[in-house]
């Protein structure tokens, strides 16, 4: 059996597919082992209350669960969904946008994929256009997501201190060469893995040099406002014809329905629906459905900011004070101020090993944790130490696994520094 070039890429060693197989498999051989790797959102029990009395409303209902079951959407995605989100983003942020503004996926990894190849890969004329990522560390999940070779290309984050352990990742402005060669730029806000939140400066600028070379600018907002919420900071939420946002319903606790959600100007949302058309006929119902009431009551909202962002933050919190607690004061360790999402980005500088070394000798004592390398997709310069001195941590699990994971962690580098 022969596969074609496209065929054959899928069935290499793609990142993302590798590292979920990796822990996957970490997992499945030691069920002691302590996971501070994935990206799975915390079972929140206000929000499994939350959703399990919306699936027995729809069970309750006289037809709306047959229609979801029974029923295709079109290849937008649910209607009712759409219209009640556009309003509810009106409602929060003034953004002037209806229905055909908006488009769902399933999950926004697909939304991704479809975008990516939207906008790069080949023009007209042959010449291959790239997808920018403007700040790494990011997303390793948007590596592969493109049908042809070389379609990403990178520039590495400038490091602001703010203080002895604590740094923020900036957009280098000064190494943002666009040319023609650039189809579109795409950031994560909050950032996987760092929980870096680019600033309301950074992203105007970004919006500026976006509608300048008139191309979008595509702002990943899974972990953001306002839904799942799982943000610490305080921004502006900004939406205008050449930005492209996506969220996603995963992070608030819905994963397993795979719903994601475009919004952007309609020619943008009539060609994703058509990808959507071909690809699938149409979105799954069964997120939107199941959303539909926390979206047009606007309870989506309050939840978020009232459930979801504080057990988060004090999640985060507490991690970092163990790490100060565990972690030797004169060691040159740093974390990425903890902006947003699920992670902590810890990097030790001058590692005396490769992070994929410290990952295997932390994963020999239980403990799983992610190898900061994997998220840089597209970076040319591959000798930058800095990308193997850093690891992601997720904090999200139980909160006596992450204190003895962070023990480890603290006990592997002291000893490695010592
Ligand atoms: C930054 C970011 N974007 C997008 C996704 C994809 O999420 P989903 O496809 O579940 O919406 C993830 C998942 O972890 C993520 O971390």
């Amino acid at each position: 059996m022969k596969f074609s070039r496209i065929g054959n890429k899928f069935s290499s060693n793609i990142g993302i597919v590798e590292l979920m197989n990796e822990l996957g498999k970490a997992l499945s051989e030691n069920k002691d082992m302590i996971m501070m790797g994935g990206g799975n959102p915390s079972h929140i029990p206000e929000v499994q209350k939350y959703l399990r009395q919306s699936m027995q409303s729809l069970l309750d209902s006289d037809r709306e669960f047959e229609t979801m079951l029974g029923d295709y959407d079109g290849p937008k995605g649910n209607l009712r969904f759409r219209k009640a989100l556009a309003k509810l983003l009106n409602d929060s942020y003034d953004w002037g946008i209806n229905e055909n503004n908006i488009a769902l996926t399933s999950g926004s990894q697909s939304a991704f994929f479809s975008l990516f190849n939207i906008f790069g890969g080949s023009d007209e004329n042959g010449k291959v256009k790239k997808i920018l990522f403007p700040l790494t560390p990011e997303y390793i999940g948007y590596g592969d997501s493109s049908i042809e070779d070389d379609v990403f290309t990178s520039r590495k984050a400038k490091i602001e201190h703010i203080d002895q352990h604590t740094f923020k990742y900036h957009v280098d402005f000064d190494a943002l060469d666009i040319d023609d060669s650039i189809a579109a730029i795409c950031v994560s806000r909050p950032t996987n893995p760092t929980g870096n939140v680019i600033t309301d400066d950074e992203i105007i600028q970004l919006e500026e040099i976006a509608r300048k070379n008139d191309i979008p600018l595509i702002i990943d907002n899974a972990y953001g406002a306002p839904f799942p919420g799982i943000i610490f900071t305080d921004i502006e939420s900004r939406w205008n014809d050449s930005l492209i946002m996506c969220l996603s319903l995963s992070k608030l606790g819905m994963p397993g329905t795979r719903t994601g959600i475009v919004i952007a100007n309609e020619k943008v949302i009539s060609t994703l629906a058509s990808m959507n058309s071909v690809m699938s006929l149409a979105p799954g119902s069964f997120g939107a459905e199941l959303a539909l009431d926390l979206v047009e009551s606007q309870n989506i909202i309050k939840l978020s900011q009232e459930v979801i962002q504080p057990y988060y933050y004090e999640k985060a919190r507490r991690a970092i004070k163990l790490l100060h607690q565990h972690l030797k004061e004169d060691i040159s360790w740093h974390i990425h101020k903890a902006e947003g999402a699920m992670f902590l980005w810890l990097w030790f500088e001058n590692l005396p090993i490769t992070s994929q070394e410290l990952y295997e000798r932390l994963k020999d004592k239980n403990v799983l944790v992610v190898s900061g390398h994997h998220f840089f997709p597209g970076l040319d310069e591959k000798d930058w130490p800095h990308q193997h001195e850093c690891i992601r941590m997720t904090y999200s699990s139980e909160s006596t696994q992450v204190e003895a994971g962070i023990k480890i962690i603290a006990d592997e580098i002291n000893a490695l520094y010592s």
